[in-house]
């Protein structure tokens, strides 16, 4: 049987991170660097998948659990010996074999796939995902032949002058035949400027064998960024928040500043809702269409909003699931509730969710008017058409179309201030 496996590698130390954490534990968008590589390969269809682990293992498995198969390489010898690690995971199988960077998260699974594709399609024991750079310093440079094949690369330190002036470089992802791939590693010495083992040598050894290889160009060269700092990581992040930002713009929803809305993964979004800036949306939110969020709204994991609903400034809101046209449109916690449709949430609404041991749940009904600066102390129910008279702090459930107050009755004590 054919199967794809791929081999994150993940074994680096990322010293330039300055930091306790493992590099490959560091977030974009709540989802670190490792996760991100190994997601993308299971967005490519590809089932089984190898970390390679080394360098702070304990922290990459906390992350990455029991989703995927571990090899530790001890010694950091190179990227063709980390490689070798996994050696026992490919023995006896044939197929295919992806190689993906840990440090580089941001790479699409159709990339993957293409990669895949194109190898099978034109039958090549060794695929590599290259790029055109202006400046290809310090990257493996690609020579090809007269006939444009791929034959080897040279890493940046062995290149000679005349190799530095190739443009096109190695990204470090690469699709393999999985036994081609074991026989060539075999064969990997560390006779180079690095002392170490390449994996990019495989390339010449399929070669002399007349094994044929070739590449495929990366389209959009942001994809193969990886991390190696902090400023990198900045720099990751602000390219997947366009990347997904736009995405939505393209299935029509409205964002006003595309460079201050922070939509993280899996969200879905209606056409014609309107993002104003400065709005968080947590990862697998749903909103509906015709909706309005923000400015300065944040909207937190397991919301799921309906159609024309309305979430105004300095408004946070946590689970809650709420239903056609109902608004909270200014400085509200809406947390751990369901809101029927056509409901107002008046202005300084706050659920009080936690008790300090657990949370619990508000439900609104339609039809309703919770008046400003109402606490509703969960567990509680409001029915439909209900109204809240403004101030009040609601601890006992409400039944339809009933008016609770519940607040102290002011008291006015005529000329008081004279004295
Ligand atoms: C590698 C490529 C180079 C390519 C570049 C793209 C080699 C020899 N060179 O260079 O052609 O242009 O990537 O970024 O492969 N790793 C281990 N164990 C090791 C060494 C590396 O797990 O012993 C991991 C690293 O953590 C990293 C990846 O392999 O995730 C690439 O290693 P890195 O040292 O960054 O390779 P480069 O020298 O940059
Ligand atoms: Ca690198």
């Amino acid at each position: 049987m054919e199967e794809t496996i791929a081999i994150v590698l993940a074994a680096g130390k990322g010293t330039r991170m300055k930091s306790k954490k493992s590099k490959l534990v560091h977030q974009i968008y709540g989802k670190e660097l490792v996760k991100r590589a190994v997601e993308n390969a299971r967005k490519a269809d590809i089932n089984e998948v190898i970390a390679v682990v080394g360098y702070q293992k304990e922290q990459v498995q906390a992350v990455l659990g029991d989703t995927v198969k571990y090899a530790v390489q001890e010694e950091m010898l190179g990227t063709g010996h980390a490689v070798m690690q996994a050696k026992k995971f490919l023995e006896g199988k044939k197929g295919k074999v992806v190689i993906l960077s840990g440090d580089v998260p941001i790479l699409r699974p159709t990339t993957i796939k293409a990669l895949i594709e194109k190898g099978t399609e034109r039958k090549e024991y060794a695929t590599l995902l290259t790029a055109i750079y202006d400046n290809p310093s310090g990257y493996g440079r690609i020579i090809r032949d007269e006939g444009g094949n791929v034959k080897a690369i040279v890493e940046d330190k062995d290149a000679t002058e005349m190799q530095k002036e190739i443009k096109e470089i190695n990204a470090g992802i690469y699709c393999f035949d999985i036994e081609e791939l074991l026989k060539a590693l075999e064969e990997i010495t560390p006779n180079n400027a690095q002392g170490e083992y390449y994996l990019t040598d495989v390339i010449k050894i399929m070669n002399d064998k007349g094994l044929k290889t070739g590449a495929v160009i990366v389209e959009d060269n942001t994809e193969i960024l990886g991390v190696n700092d902090k400023v990198q990581l900045e720099l990751l992040t602000r390219v997947l928040r366009l990347r997904i930002n736009t995405e939505h713009m393209r299935n029509g929803v409205t964002i006003e500043d595309i460079n201050t809305t922070y939509i993280y993964d899996d969200v879905e979004i209606g056409p014609d809702t309107v993002i104003h800036p400065n709005t968080t949306i947590k990862s697998g939110v749903k909103i509906g269409e015709d909706c309005e969020i923000g400015p300065n709204a944040y909207i937190r994991e397991g919301c799921e909003l309906a159609n024309k609903v309305k979430i105004g400034s300095f408004v946070e809101i946590k689970k809650a699931k709420i239903a056609e046209g109902t608004k909270v449109p200014h400085l509200s916690y809406m947390g751990d509730c369901e809101i029927g449709a056509k409901t107002n949430i008046g202005c300084g609404t706050i659920t009080c969710n936690y008790d300090g041991f657990n949370k619990s749940k508000t439900i609104i009904g339609d039809n309703s008017f919770i008046g400003s600066n109402t606490n509703l102390v969960a567990p509680v129910t409001l029915g439909s058409n209900t109204f809240v008279a403004a101030g009040s702090t609601i601890t006992d459930d409400v039944p339809d179309y009933a008016l609770a107050i519940a607040r102290q009755r002011q008291i006015n004590k005529e000329n008081w201030n004279k004295k």
